[in-house]
């Protein structure tokens, strides 16, 4: 139903623009979301889950192992109507301490046959205050809320630290986990957060604002980190080494690829796009950089697997590899609301 009425519409609007069929199927969620009583009837229709998939992943219960990947509903304009699609977790965001309004348009490509996609997207987003407002009118989601933090693009490299404590103080109270993206390519300088002495300053900071901002004895809330799929093995493990010393809870791999392998021949005219590839040329590299991690931590750190998605079996390989989690995007654009469903099912079946 999905790939032979509803993309073919999509994909015509805008004259194939794919940055216009997003903003009209966040913003057909959105409508949905604000219907009195349709997301709770859904959710109990289309997003009923199967049993057996809640669990506890550093100290959060997921009612399913299955999210929606950061950069989907950046600004967090559809939020409830998620879940009744299936997901058990959203991740908004990236947001930023300004709001900005991201790269020149086009930087959203569909390479179909691929099943891929290429974005430039350059963190557009309403900014970390206007977040916060929205998610204090939604009040209680109903289920877990992540929150993908990241660099404004006029906050100087050398100031990042102070960006992400911005978006973090006003934040802070809504997330159940907060993700800290240094692994976006589309914001100039933002990967070499990944360095050891970066990252050790910025997480510090982060996690010593998470205790500030923490009371009455309570664990502050988690901070994870989302990795670049582009880093040598050995610049993972010293990421991790920073990671498991500053304490952090979690690791989440991948983001997108500046890489351009995997193409179909007939895709191989876009390669040229600057930005960063998703879908199936990430499903191996995912794969690959979850089971990595889960050895070189001893299955001791928890990892969400995101990157290359696009049925049950995918999603399977990734808890294979170690993963407590599992989000996605691109299939989403290639597969429809249903593989959601198709891999909870799944899983429940394991
Ligand atoms: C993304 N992704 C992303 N990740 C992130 O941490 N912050 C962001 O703002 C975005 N923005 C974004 C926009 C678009 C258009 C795409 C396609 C992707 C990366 C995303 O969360 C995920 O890590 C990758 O897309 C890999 O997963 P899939 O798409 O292969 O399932």
């Amino acid at each position: 139903m999905y790939r032979k009425v509803i993309r073919p519409v999509l994909y015509r609007l805008g004259q194939g623009d794919a940055e216009v069929a997003h903003e009209q199927t966040l913003h057909g969620l959105r409508r949905l979301s604000r219907i009195p009583g349709a997301v709770p009837a859904l959710t109990k229709s289309y997003g009923a889950l199967p049993a057996g998939l809640e669990r506890t992943v550093f100290g959060v219960r997921f009612p399913s192992p299955v999210g929606l990947a950061a950069g989907m509903d950046k600004n967090g304009l559809a939020l409830p109507a998620w879940r009744a699609l299936g997901f058990g977790f959203v991740e908004v965001g990236t947001v930023t301490a300004h709001p900005q309004p991201g790269n020149e348009k086009p930087r959203l490509f569909r390479l179909v046959e691929s099943e891929a996609v290429i974005n430039r997207m350059g963190f557009n987003n309403e900014g970390s205050a206007a977040l916060a407002a929205r998610l204090a009118e939604y009040g209680d989601l109903g289920y877990p809320l992540g929150i993908s933090i990241g660099k404004s693009k006029v906050t100087p490299l050398e100031d990042a630290v102070g960006d992400y404590v911005t978006s973090l103080q006003r934040l802070y109270r809504y997330g159940d986990y907060f993700a800290v993206n240094v692994s976006s390519p589309n914001t100039p300088g933002l990967r070499s957060l990944q360095d050891s002495g970066h990252l050790r300053e910025l997480l510090t900071a982060l996690h010593d604002e998470a205790r500030a901002l923490t009371s009455g004895g309570r664990e502050p809330k988690p901070i994870l980190v989302k990795i670049a799929p582009d880093l040598t093995e050995s610049a993972i493990d010293e990421l991790l080494g920073v990671c498991t010393e500053v304490g952090v809870a979690g690791i989440i791999a991948t983001n997108t690829t500046i890489g351009r392998n995997g193409l179909a021949p007939v895709d191989e005219w876009q390669a040229e796009e600057t930005g960063g590839l998703s879908g199936r040329p990430l499903t191996e590299i995912s794969a690959k950089t979850v089971a990595h991690i889960n050895s070189e931590t001893n299955g001791e750190l928890p990892v969400i697997g995101v990157g290359g998605i696009l049925d049950p079996d995918d999603a399977a390989r990734l808890f294979d590899a170690g993963a407590s989690l599992v989000q996605l995007y691109s299939g989403l654009i290639y597969r429809g609301p249903g593989l959601v469903r198709r891999i909870n099912r799944k899983l429940a079946s394991r």
